[in-house]
C-alpha cells in the first residue's frame, strides 16, 4: 500500500478506537460453563450427534466446529484453512446440515463456536469444494487484486510487525483488511453464520491481521458482543504481542500449553503451585487455554494423545485449574502430519475408525462437570511432595490430586470441603471426608482423584 492510504487507514484506526473505546467486551465466554470441545475435522452431522449424546451432558458449555467456508480441493486436514470464497460448501456439510447442527447444540444446551479463516485466501488456482473457481489473488465474485496487501512475499521477519500482518503467512494471499470493502466483505461472511445461529468465532491466524482491523470487523456484526477467540501466538521479543487483542475478545495462551509439555515430560508438576498469571501469563479473564491444538499436536510444541497418561493428565490439571477457559482438543490418530480425517469427517462411533474423541473419555469428561460446580473461586488447600504428586482445592468445592510418579501415592490431605462421603469421579470410588477436612488419599501410579460438592455417590 501506498503512504497515502496508510495515513488514511491511521486515521481509520484512531477513529475506531474512539468508537470502540465503550464496547463491552466479554472478557471469557458468556456462559456459566466455559469449556469448549474443539471437534476437529468433524462433520456437521457428527457433531450434532455429539452434542445431542455426549456434550450436553457432560456439561461442555461450546462445541467449536471447524472452518465451513468453501476451500481448495485434497484430503489434508489443512486444505480448509485455504478458503476460496465464504460459501458454505466445505467437506463437512451443506448449509442444511450446518443449520440442523446448531439447532441440535442449542437444544443439548450447548452453544457453537465456528474456526473461521479470514486472514488469507489460498494461493494457487483451481477449483474449489464449492464449485467455484480461483487463481491466486482473484476469487471472483469476492475478491480481485486491489484486495490484496502489497507485500507478496512470504513472512519472514517476526520483529517486523508490517512483514508480520501485511506479507503472506505461508504464501497465501493476504487481504487488505484495512480496506473497507474487505472488511464488508468479512463481516458478511460473519454475519452469515450468526444469522444461522451461531454463538462465537475463533480468529484463526489473528496475529496476522491488525487488531484495529478486526475490531471493525467485529463492530460491523448483528451481535458485536458475540464471543471471540483468538489465535495470537505468543513470541518472546516479537513485534505483535497478544495482548494487543484482548479488547476484541479472548485470546488464546499459547504459553499455557508449551509450557505443560515440559513440566510433565521432565520437570516437576510442583512447579504447576502458581500456574497462568504466575507465570507471566495473559490476565486469567481473557485467556483461553489448551492442552494441544491441531497444529501443535502435529508440529511437537505440546504434548498430545500419544503422550497416553501424561496427555490426560495434564487435561485433567487444566480442567481442575482455575485459570482461563480451557478447549478439549478432539481429533483423530495421525502418522503422516498431513492427513484429513477418517470418512471425511464422518464419526461413525467414538474411539473408532481411528477417531481418538478425547472429549468423551471419562477422566476428561467427567471434568467438565466438576469444573461447572467448582468455578469461581480459587486454589486452596495447596498440597505437593515436591515432585511430581500434586493436590489442591479449587475453593470449598472441589478438591483433586494427581499422582504422575511411578509409585503409589497415599497421603492424608487437607481439605475446604464439608464432612461426607465423595465419588472420586477419576475411578468411580468412595472417598470419605471427615468433619475437619480430611481425607487419606490412595492413588495408583500416573492416576488422579477428583471429588467435588454435590457428587456423593457414584
Ligand atoms: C449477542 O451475543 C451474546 C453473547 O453470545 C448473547 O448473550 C446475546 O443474547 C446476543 N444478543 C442477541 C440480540 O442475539
Ligand atoms: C480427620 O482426619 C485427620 C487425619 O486422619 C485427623 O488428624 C483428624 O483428627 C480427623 N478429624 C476428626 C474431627 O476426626
Amino acid at each position: 500500500m501506498t503512504s497515502k492510504t496508510l495515513a488514511v487507514a491511521a486515521s481509520l484506526i484512531a477513529s475506531n478506537f474512539i468508537i470502540m473505546a465503550p464496547t463491552v467486551v466479554n472478557a471469557s465466554p458468556p456462559s456459566t460453563k466455559d469449556v469448549t470441545a474443539v471437534l476437529f475435522k468433524s462433520n456437521y452431522d457428527s457433531v450434532a450427534r455429539e452434542c445431542a449424546r455426549t456434550l450436553g451432558t457432560a456439561g461442555y458449555g461450546y462445541v467449536q466446529v471447524s472452518p465451513p467456508a468453501e476451500h481448495i480441493q485434497g484430503s489434508q486436514w489443512w486444505t480448509s484453512y485455504q478458503p476460496v470464497s465464504y460459501k458454505l460448501a466445505g467437506r463437512l456439510g451443506d448449509r442444511g446440515f450446518f443449520l440442523n447442527m446448531v439447532k441440535t447444540c442449542h437444544s443439548a444446551g450447548v452453544r457453537v463456536i465456528i474456526d473461521i479463516v479470514i486472514n488469507q485466501m489460498t494461493a494457487g488456482s483451481g477449483t474449489g469444494t464449492g464449485g467455484s473457481s480461483y487463481t491466486k489473488y482473484n476469487y471472483p465474485g469476492l475478491y480481485s487484486f486491489y484486495d490484496f496487501d502489497d507485500c507478496t512475499s512470504q513472512i519472514t521477519n517476526y520483529v517486523d510487525r508490517w512483514n508480520v500482518q501485511h506479507c503472506e503467512l505461508v504464501g497465501l494471499a493476504d487481504l487488505d483488511t484495512n480496506e473497507d470493502y474487505v472488511r464488508g466483505a468479512i463481516a458478511g461472511y460473519m454475519n452469515d453464520l450468526l444469522s444461522l445461529g451461531v454463538d462465537g468465532f475463533r480468529i484463526d491466524a489473528a496475529k496476522h491481521t491488525a487488531t484495529e482491523d478486526l475490531a471493525n470487523m467485529k463492530s460491523r456484526l448483528a451481535n458485536s458482543s458475540v464471543y471471540w477467540k483468538q489465535e495470537v501466538i505468543y513470541g518472546a521479543g516479537e513485534a505483535v504481542q497478544p495482548t494487543e487483542y484482548t479488547g476484541n475478545g479472548d485470546v488464546q495462551e499459547f504459553r499455557y500449553a508449551f509450557d505443560l509439555k515440559p513440566v510433565f515430560n521432565n520437570e516437576k508438576l510442583a512447579y504447576l503451585r502458581n500456574y497462568g498469571e504466575g507465570w507471566g501469563y495473559m490476565s486469567s479473564s481473557v485467556a483461553g487455554v489448551f492442552v494441544d491444538n491441531h497444529d501443535t499436536e502435529r508440529n511437537g510444541e505440546t504434548l498430545r494423545y500419544k503422550d497416553n497418561a501424561k496427555y490426560t493428565l495434564a487435561t485433567v490439571f487444566m480442567l481442575a485449574y482455575p485459570y482461563g477457559a480451557p478447549d478439549i482438543k478432539s481429533g483423530y490418530e495421525f502418522s503422516d502430519t498431513d492427513a484429513g480425517p477418517p470418512y471425511d469427517g464422518a464419526v461413525n462411533a467414538c474411539c473408532q475408525d481411528s477417531w481418538k474423541c478425547q472429549h468423551a473419555w471419562p477422566e476428561i469428561m467427567r471434568m467438565v462437570a466438576f469444573r461447572n460446580v467448582v468455578r469461581g473461586q480459587g486454589v486452596t488447600n495447596w498440597w505437593d511432595n515436591g515432585n511430581n504428586q500434586i493436590a489442591f482445592g479449587w475453593g470449598n468445592q472441589g478438591f483433586v490430586a494427581i499422582n504422575k510418579e511411578d509409585s503409589l501415592l497415599t497421603q492424608t490431605l487437607q481439605t475446604s470441603l464439608p464432612a461426607g462421603k465423595y465419588c472420586n469421579v477419576q475411578s468411580n470410588s468412595a472417598v470419605t471426608v471427615n468433619s475437619s477436612g480430611h481425607f487419606t488419599a490412595t492413588l495408583g501410579p500416573n492416576t488422579a482423584l477428583a471429588i467435588y460438592a454435590g457428587k456423593s455417590s457414584c
